[in-house]
């Protein structure tokens, strides 16, 4: 939630910071700003609500001066709503200095009483100006010394956040500051950034380095400091970012979720890449922590949304193949009431972003309560890795749309390797050799659906353009399916969407089901269970003789449904752990194209960010 970027160096920063805000545009989208240190030595600033084309309208009818040292801001309104005035930054002494920020200051109410009684009048309802006054408060009691006063104020500061500053009287000079929040570092020749995440920088440079939990870093164009909030010299982590810049372009496709759908089957690829070896899964990264494995007796899995589905497909996998009870719980439920965890827990936490708050505190929480702890994660240099004991990256690449798609797959992927990985090290597997094969030929099929089935689903999209509400009926690993084709089918198209387990319509759900009510229905091969198949042929019959238009997504030669499916989606044969990969495509590109017949945004949906950083 919010997009954050800074730069020092030699050249213009103001398209340097539009650019990074573009790329960062995906955290928030509520209002946009700048402010730049012109080479008059005067501190300009330029905000707007609305999306970044706003701002960058403004701009070009009436132009800032430029200068070569500035920051910019994407917000997710959190404190006061998407207003200019609201917009970041925020300005302070005499509008000498500039704060932007991400986050929440829990502590703002006190602080912003504090300074009002001193005299101070705000412009905004946000915390962040209060951060501002309070640093411009601090920077005369500094005797005009930026890096100890912003020390400071970061000290003052309770919540989470990633501040960062600049004051005009000290051009060449950004400080910036997180607490669970996140900030990386871009390395540039004679030039540093700051930002979000690297997809801030990384049209410049992919030398980056990671900044820790309570840490102050202070960037000009030769040099990088990071102390703690003490004060104290700190070495930050030095990482390459994996991908171009290029990898985080729209390159022609009409969304970036389009884009992102199709590139499921090298997400899925690159994910299981260099983890398999003479027939069994090895992840190099767990190289010598079977300790995390053994003498455990229970396994929690933690996430939020997408993920949180994609957990759910991970607990069957784990369950089956290292034999360890495996329960999924909401990060945000789990964090707050008291579970029953402890040394023999192995916490596993799945995030795309790594910088989920909800998944981040119950990481920690976990670990104090002294689990073990590994995160699965798709973002370099994110904070829920550094929070845990060891990570698996998914290789998904760059996610840009709100909406999860290809680092959906890259989780269940990496979950399934988790899985035969745990089951070697706790001897429950001992031939993978047939799971493996599976994972293999897991790209293929799922570009096979991508080919063969998106113009099909896409005018089934087309058709049910004025539908008011679909439900998704799955069981097994296809019930996780289910809740994640409704979640996609909300959160772009507005519509109301609910998954169910299959078993539980008769409990409830089948109220829902009148003449014409469209259901999505995953049926599970009959090679697998013929007694979980014919189950949910019989739930399909059960909602048909209610009226109910069933769009079936089942296996090819599945014979059995083609007499109750108005329509029938096919994707190809697979094992019972590895059908989700292929059976959520289907719905993805529904979601998508019924969103997109009906004029939306798919990448921007109102009222979502792509990183959730408040809790
Ligand atoms: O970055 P994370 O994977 O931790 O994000 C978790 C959820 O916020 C995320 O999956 C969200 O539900 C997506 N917008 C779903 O498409």
């Amino acid at each position: 939630m919010c997009g954050i970027v800074g730069y020092v160096g030699p050249r213009p920063s103001q398209d340097i910071l539009l650019a990074g805000l573009a790329r960062l545009e995906y955290r928030g989208y509520d209002s946009a700003g700048v402010a730049v240190i012109d080479d008059a030595g005067s501190l300009g600033m330029r905000k707007k609500a609305g999306k970044l084309s706003v701002l960058r309208d403004s701009l070009a009818e009436s132009a800032l001066p430029d200068g070569s040292t500035g920051i910019g801001h994407t917000r997710w309104a959190t404190h006061g709503g998407p207003t200019d005035v609201n917009a970041h930054p925020h300005l302070a002494d005499d509008d000498k200095l500039a704060v932007i920020h991400n986050g929440i200051i829990e502590n703002f109410s006190a602080l912003r009483a504090e300074l009002i009684a001193e005299g101070v009048t705000f412009r905004s309802e946000t915390d962040t100006e209060v951060a501002a006054a309070l640093l411009g408060r601090e920077y005369a009691n500094n005797g005009g010394d930026l890096q100890r006063a912003f020390r400071d104020v970061v000290n003052r500061l309770e919540g989470a956040f990633t501040l960062l500053a600049m004051h005009q009287d000290q051009p060449g000079l950004v400080v910036g500051a997180r607490r669970n929040s996140p900030l990386v570092i871009g390395l540039g020749e004679g030039e540093n950034f700051l930002g979000s995440d690297v997809a801030a920088f990384v049209e410049h440079t992919r030398k980056a380095l990671a900044i820790g939990q309570d840490q102050i870093v202070a960037i000009t164009p030769d040099a990088v400091t990071v102390t703690d909030f003490a004060g104290t010299p700190v070495e930050a982590e030095p990482f390459d970012v994996s991908w171009d810049a290029a990898a985080a372009e729209k390159g022609g496709w009409s969304s970036f979720m389009a884009k992102e759908v199709a590139e499921q089957p090298e997400a899925v690829a690159n994910t299981i890449r260099g983890r398999i070896k003479d027939g069994q899964v090895v992840i190099p990264e767990l190289d010598g922590l079977d300790d995390l494995f053994i003498g455990i007796n229970r396994v929690i899995i933690t996430a939020c949304g997408t993920a949180s589905y994609a957990a759910l497909v991970g607990k069957y996998a784990i369950e089956q193949w290292a034999r360890v009870a495996v329960d999924v719980e909401l990060a945000h439920e789990f964090r707050y009431r008291d579970p029953v965890i402890g040394e023999d827990t192995l916490v596993v936490s799945i995030s795309q972003s790594g910088e989920t708050m909800d998944t981040l505190m119950a990481v920690k929480y976990a670990r104090e309560r002294g689990a073990r702890t590994l995160s699965v994660c798709n973002t370099q240099g994110a904070t829920i890795p550094r929070e845990s004991d060891a990570v698996v990256y998914t290789h998904a690449g760059p996610e840009v749309a709100v909406a999860s798609t290809k680092a959906f797959s890259a989780q269940i992927t990496a979950l399934l390797l988790l899985g035969l990985h745990m089951g070697r090290v706790r001897g429950t597997v001992t031939d993978a050799s047939a799971d493996v094969a599976e994972l293999l030929e897991l790209p293929e099929k799922i570009a096979k659906v991508l080919s063969s089935e998106q113009a099909h689903v896409e005018q089934l999209a087309h058709w049910m353009s004025d539908t008011r509400s679909v439900l998704f009926l799955g069981r097994h690993v296809g019930f996780p399916i289910a809740l994640e084709g409704a979640l996609k089918l909300k959160e772009i198209s507005y519509i109301h969407a609910e998954g169910f387990a299959a078993g539980e319509l008769k409990h409830g759900p089948i109220a829902l089901i009148e003449a014409g009510q469209p259901v999505f229905v995953l049926v599970p091969s009959p090679r697998h269970s013929a007694l979980i198949h014919s189950k949910v042929v019989s739930n399909i019959q059960e909602i048909r003789a209610r009226g109910a238009r069933v769009i079936v997504v089942a296996e090819e030669g599945d014979a059995a449904v083609l007499p109750f499916a108005d329509e029938v989606i096919h994707i190809p044969l697979a094992g019972a752990m590895f059908e989700p990969l292929l059976a959520v495509v289907p719905l993805q590109i529904f979601a998508m194209a019924l969103a997109t017949a009906k004029g939306l945004d798919v990448d921007q949906p109102r009222n979502l960010a792509k990183s959730v950083t408040v809790e």
